[in-house]
């Protein structure tokens, strides 16, 4: 199946952090999809052609979808909840909450909600933790698949310092996640992630065993959490008295590498930071979560010059929404706080593209290059009336873009678009 999307398309090819020309932009431009793919981008004069179905964004936006690096999938009912820091907010709100996705018929219909939401708000792929329980995991990939989303997601191991109802054991959680590899890494467009939830969840001997997973799976992800709080750090490194710094212990259970999504990596010891940039490890910004949580701010102009890798993710429901653009909108002010910018351009490319190589995944899905698939966001950047009202000022792109960054939500998605297929009804609910 042949179409042409038309509107304003904007695509980055490199990091406007690097170079001046990372982006290409149509004002009045196309998009032609085959069969889920990118066909062709360009101007819409250039592309029209009589015997294809057209579909007018005009004058919208249209650019690759959103792709969140880090959120729960088993806290869709945790968000918002008072009044706590990490630790306590684990054992008061989110650990009771896990333990419900053991139930019968729970993961299944909050899969649907969660992946509901997520297209809601424009993203179309994330890096998702799911509850220890296997069947959550199942749960999300199979309704990710029925919609032909490209999920990163893995069960959670955890087996020490939680309520038993949402424990493993190092044996049965390498046993699940080995039958859920099986079942589902690179089942249609889903990929898992190895997922010892943090340090302070797993024994020495449940790391151990996610180090012969990653190793019996090079090209699974791993995904899990660095250095978010100061009272996090000095527990773990209380439970692992001979780590050199908390990335030691999963530097030495043979972790580290581009594969590996660190969700947070705020209080970094030098060290830390050297080994996250040789091995290319990624550093993951959740500023809804760090600000909301109280836990610190982000250090991207640090982790930058260092070399490390980064993405930025929402992290729901430490997080507290489902929009990259609130979190782009949180990330400005939390740089703002560092004396550092993130610039619109720069913005956009890392909920898009530099998300997308953050997961390896730029060949398929960040961009508008063709052969990529045609995962889409349609952005209305007059979607309310303080936009509308804010856009008759705007006299550029970037304004525009930073507009959207700061004042946009759901109400600014005008259409999200999976393998070619319009994901909103006209109510911008799921359809
Ligand atoms: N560290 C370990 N588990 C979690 C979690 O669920 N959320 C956040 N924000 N940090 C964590
Ligand atoms: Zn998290």
């Amino acid at each position: 199946m042949r179409q042409l999307i038309r509107g304003r398309t904007l695509s980055f090819h490199a990091d406007p952090a690097e170079t001046e020309n990372a982006f290409t932009f149509h004002e009045d431009g196309a998009i032609i999809t085959r069969d889920g793919l990118i066909e062709a981008v360009g101007d819409y004069a250039a592309l029209r052609d009589p015997d294809l179905t057209e579909i007018n964004h005009r004058p919208h936006l249209i650019l690759p979808g959103f792709i969140d690096t880090h959120i729960h999938f088993p806290q869709v009912q945790v968000i918002a909840s008072w009044g706590a820091q990490l630790l306590d907010w684990l054992n008061t709100y989110t650990f009771p909450e896990e333990s419900r996705f053991g139930q019968q018929g729970h993961a299944p219909a909050m899969a649907e909600h969660f992946l509901d939401l997520l297209l809601a708000h424009g993203t179309t792929t994330a890096a998702a933790f799911c509850s220890v329980h296997p069947q959550s995991a199942e749960a999300l990939f199979a309704a990710a698949g029925s919609r032909n989303m490209a999920m990163v997601a893995g069960k959670v191991m955890m087996d020490r310092n939680a309520p038993p109802a949402v424990l493993d054991t190092p044996q049965q959680g390498y046993d699940d996640s080995k039958a859920l590899i099986e079942k589902w890494h690179r089942h249609g467009r889903q990929r898992y992630a190895i997922t010892p939830r943090f340090a302070i969840t797993s024994t020495p001997e449940q790391l151990a065993m996610t180090g012969q997973l990653a190793r019996e799976y090079p090209d699974c992800h791993i995904q899990t959490h660095l250095s978010e709080n100061r009272d996090e750090i000095a527990y773990t490194l209380s439970l692992y008295p001979g780590a050199r710094d908390y990335l030691d212990i999963y530097e030495s259970h043979g972790l580290l590498g581009e594969r590996l999504l660190l969700g947070h990596s705020i209080h970094l010891e030098p060290r830390e930071i050297a080994r996250m940039a040789e091995t290319r490890s990624r550093a993951i910004f959740c500023p809804t979560s760090n600000l909301f949580l109280g836990s610190g701010l982000f250090d991207e102009a640090g982790l930058r010059a260092a070399g490390v890798p980064t993405g930025i993710a929402t992290d729901v429901g430490g997080g507290t929404s489902y929009s990259m653009l609130q979190t782009l909108n949180e990330g400005y002010k939390i740089l703002q706080l560092r004396g550092q910018k993130l610039h619109p351009f720069a913005a956009f490319h890392w909920a898009t593209r530099g998300n997308a190589r953050a997961l390896g995944l730029e060949d398929e899905i960040g961009t508008l290059a063709p052969g990529t698939m045609a995962d889409l966001v349609v952005l209305d950047s007059r979607a309310t009336p303080a936009m509308a009202l804010r856009m008759a000022r705007a006299e550029t792109l970037a304004e525009e873009l930073f507009i959207l960054q700061i004042l946009g939500d759901d109400r600014a998605i005008a259409q999200t678009y999976v393998a070619g297929q319009p994901m909103l009804d006209r109510n911008r609910k799921a359809a």
